[in-house]
């Protein structure tokens, strides 16, 4: 399972962390990842003055918020998960000719 750690640390706090850790797990449910992608949240991730910091399979992410958490999304949790459905075949709901 892969882990994604929402940093909760007071200044990602105070800047929207809960609202990111909210659209994620919407995120993951929408797209039946919650048995592959592990959300949790985190202490202080070291990058308090870039925003709220996300590390995803130990890569950090920063300058993240409500409105940009979607790209984020998509661009690696989903790619990622699409690219291992790819090897292991098509999570149900996908759409078979796509
Ligand atoms: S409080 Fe989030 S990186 Fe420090």
């Amino acid at each position: 399972m892969k882990t994604l750690a929402v940093c909760v640390g007071s200044s990602c706090h105070l800047l929207g962390s809960y609202a990111v850790i909210k659209r994620l797990q919407q995120l993951l449910a929408e797209h039946r990842l919650n048995g592959e992608v592990e959300l949790k949240a985190s202490f202080c991730l070291g990058q308090c003055q870039a925003g709220v910091t996300v590390c995803y399979e130990g890569t950090l992410y920063t300058a993240l918020t409500e409105e940009n958490i979607d790209a984020f999304f998509y661009q690696h949790v989903l790619a990622g998960a699409d690219e291992e459905s790819g090897r292991k075949g098509k999570r149900d709901g996908d759409h078979l000719d796509d």
